[in-house]
């Protein structure tokens, strides 16, 4: 396991998503070096010396990077931001085409360079692309995994603890299925501190015929910020560093990323996320989550999903 002291992270992708998850990572301190890899020379070279000028005030993390792969070589992390993103309107899934051609060419080069690495797809349909990247790489399930759910469940726990005027980090609660149209919360297990979130809302704050329209807005809220400004980034950035600093400190946390299921809940060989722990062994989804009866046939819906969609490309 690499100490955080000594810990390197690749970014493949400069763009915004994967320049903010560097700027992220710098200034969280995620890891020792963060790498940035892009085929696009001066894009590439332009984020690493903007990065670069800022360490000043980053602490004792370092950038580096370029368009040469062996800026990876060494990598404990290996991040995937690179392909081409949602246009306004276009459905996470719409992009599988494209970005499924782009992994299978970059990921026997990647895997050249960093054998040993974990990697962590965030390039959308990032469920999808877990599936394949896994399959082409012949890793171990927890060592490939997508960031899934993990900005989702953010921006479930921003809506709800601004509702109910509690800290988002006393709110317990969780997005999973799909990273994209058919993800849902889990309600049934949510909780704000001790109190169940069902029992919660009884008290008044949020009712439970809030929650369908609360739901809709998190599944929807990609779709808002893409319409207003090209992209998201930030948010997006952020999960995927926090994601980064669970595998490289061991913390075994529990977070929604999205791993190739065996037997979950019935469901096998597709990627959904589903509360996971994360450590340096990578991801492994936590036995015993419950499912109410809606919840596990959601998951079952969102799961028939992905399927189609990765028969549609031949998997
Ligand atoms: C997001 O949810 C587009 O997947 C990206 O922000």
């Amino acid at each position: 396991m690499a100490e955080i002291a000594n810990s390197k992270l690749t970014v493949i992708g400069a763009g915004s998503v994967g320049s903010s998850l560097a700027y992220a990572a710098l200034i969280r301190q995620s890891a020792r070096t963060v790498a940035l890899y892009d085929i696009q020379t001066a894009k590439v070279e332009a984020e690493v010396l903007d990065l670069a000028h800022g360490t000043q005030f980053t602490g004792s993390s370092e950038i580096i990077g370029g368009d040469d792969l062996s800026v990876i070589e060494g990598s404990h992390v290996v991040v995937i931001t690179a392909g081409a993103k949602q246009e306004p309107g276009q459905t996470r899934l719409e992009l599988a085409g494209t970005n499924v051609r782009i992994l299978q060419s970059m990921m026997p080069q990647l895997l050249e360079h960093a054998p040993d690495a974990t990697y962590i797809l965030v390039t959308n349909p990032c469920d999808v692309l877990t599936v394949i990247a896994q399959k082409i790489s012949g890793l171990p399930v927890n060592r490939v995994f997508a960031s899934g759910t993990v900005l989702d469940t953010s921006r479930l726990r921003w809506e709800l603890g601004r509702r109910l005027g509690v800290s988002t980090s006393s709110i317990h609660a969780y997005i999973v299925g799909e990273h994209g149209d058919t993800e849902f919360p889990l309600w049934s297990s949510a909780s704000v501190g001790p109190v169940p979130l069902l029992d919660w809302s009884r008290a008044g704050a949020v009712t439970e015929s809030e929650f369908d329209g609360i739901a809709l807005d998190v599944r929807d809220a990609a779709y808002k910020v893409i319409n207003g400004k090209g992209a998201t980034n930030y948010a997006i950035g952020l999960s995927g560093a926090r994601i980064v600093e669970a595998v490289l400190r061991d913390e075994h946390a529990v977070m929604p990323v999205s791993t190739v299921l065996d037997d979950y809940q019935g469901i096998s060989g597709v990627a959904l996320s589903v509360p996971s722990v994360v450590s340096a062994a990578g991801a492994v989804p936590v036995a015993g989550t419950p499912y109410s009866e809606k919840e596990h046939r959601l998951l079952h819906d969102s799961a028939a999903a992905l399927r189609t969609s990765l028969a549609s490309l031949g998997f």
